[in-house]
């Protein structure tokens, strides 16, 4: 791999491991999304060489992107999964993950989801983090009538503040996700007396775009702590799962690298010898992506400022609009020019489409072709329909070749599901 992998100027043009962003959008039209799978290795490989000797497993959080080439790229660059579905799990399974490399996280799973994870394959998904005692029950009584032994991880709610957006905040009492210690203390004491499950894990995930190393370190000390009293008391884990939640630099500010963030995990279960999952999304996906959208309108805006709508919105990526997200948004072929104040907004019915507030770059024109950096992670997953928007297409550069991964959605697609 380059050291440039992914996106960067070449002369004026923004490419994408070399392959200028203009031609591929002349081809596959816009609103579209281009990933470079260069960047997605390379962040993998940055993430697994941190960990150096020491056991780990990289549990890819399909819920940031599940396009089916990119699970399978991921796969392919050695990571195992994190599901947050029976049907992330059948694409998961479809990108070619073995029931043995796929945790399956989440709140509300349902009957019917716990029971095809357990009778997945031989032997079930790796571990069910378990987000409650009455969802540990519910696995229990499953397995029993199985006939099978369910390995489960208990989720732990470690009231640790992540001190990311409150929306992608998860750690907290108050947060609907986990076990309380308490809790989680009385389910541990009942192990012994349960047959069809087996405790492989303990498991934290704070919150997500975590910036400061701090919050991570905490719940990984905390779990280290636990998962010493447990062996302590004769329950011996497999492993810790230490969640995801790296943040990366949507704005160009400094953020952990993966040997700050891996080395501080690693301190902090070294003493415990276990080895360690983690459930990265964002900082495998996010920046190994853009969002391409052309400029359909341009007009005054106040005295200051424009409007550049654009033929991407809130419906291709959502994180704006739902959480005040910053995307750095660019010109794909930069040009002499005066500069001016833009706020760039979609086509969506909604005041709250706005992809970029107050951003200045060379003075517009319609038919421009704009990128909207860092949307491979809670992008293209979280589209949506609104206004009978077709799902955009999602094209992968590998190799200095392209290709169209998901074909973009048109209306008949829609409306074979209507009646
Ligand atoms: N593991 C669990 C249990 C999670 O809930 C998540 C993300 C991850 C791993 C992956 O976290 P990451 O490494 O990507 O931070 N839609 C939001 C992000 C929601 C994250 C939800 N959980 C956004 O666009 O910022």
């Amino acid at each position: 791999m380059a050291a440039s992998a992914g996106f960067f100027r070449e002369q004026q043009e923004l490419v994408c491991d070399g392959v200028p962003l203009s031609a591929i959008a002349a081809e596959a039209g816009t609103p579209l999304y281009v990933y470079s799978a260069a960047a997605i290795r390379a962040r993998v490989r940055a993430l697994d060489a941190a960990f150096g000797g020491y056991p780990h497993a990289i549990h890819y959080a399909l819920k940031a992107n599940s396009t089916l080439a990119v699970a399978r790229l991921v796969r392919e660059s050695g990571c195992a999964a994190d599901a947050n579905s029976i049907w992330e799990i059948d694409v998961a399974r479809k990108a070619g993950f073995a029931p043995a490399d796929i945790v399956f996280t989440g709140v509300g799973k349902t009957a019917a989801e716990l029971e095809c994870a357990i009778a997945l394959g031989a032997d079930g998904v790796k571990a069910i983090n378990i987000e409650s005692g009455g969802e540990l029950a519910r696995v229990e009584a499953i397995a029993a009538r199985l006939g099978r032994v369910a390995r489960v991880a208990v989720r732990l709610n470690p009231d640790i503040d992540a001190r990311s957006h409150p929306h992608i905040s998860t750690g907290l009492r108050v947060n609907k996700f986990g076990v309380p210690l308490d809790e989680a203390a009385v389910i541990f004491r009942s192990l012994p007396s349960r047959r069809s499950v087996r405790l492989v894990a303990v498991h934290v995930h704070v919150g997500s775009q975590i910036t400061s190393i701090e919050p991570l370190e905490r719940a990984a000390a905390l779990v280290a702590s636990i998962a010493a009293e447990l062996s302590a008391a004769g329950v011996a884990l497999d492993y810790v799962d230490l969640g995801g939640g790296l943040g990366i630099s949507y704005d160009g500010g400094d953020v952990p690298s993966p040997g700050d963030y891996v080395g501080a995990l690693v301190a902090a279960i070294r003493g415990t010898g276990l080895p360690i999952v983690v459930e990265p999304g964002r900082s495998i996906a996010g920046p190994a992506g853009v969002l391409l959208a052309r400029v359909i309108d341009l007009k005054p805006r106040d005295a200051s400022s424009d409007f550049a709508v654009v033929d991407a919105g809130m419906t291709e990526l959502l994180r704006p609009a739902l959480y005040a997200a910053f995307h750095r948004i660019e010109l794909v072929r930069e040009r002499p020019g005066t500069r001016r104040r833009y706020e760039i907004v979609g086509p969506v019915c909604e005041s709250s489409d706005v992809l970029g507030r107050d951003r200045e770059l060379t003075a517009l024109e319609v038919g421009d072709l704009v990128a909207i950096r860092d949307a491979g992670a809670y992008g293209s997953a979280m589209a949506s329909n609104y206004n009978r928007r077709p799902l955009p297409a999602e094209v992968l550069v590998d190799e200095g070749k392209w290709r169209v991964i998901r074909r973009r959605q048109t209306v008949d697609d829609m409306i074979a599901m209507e009646s």
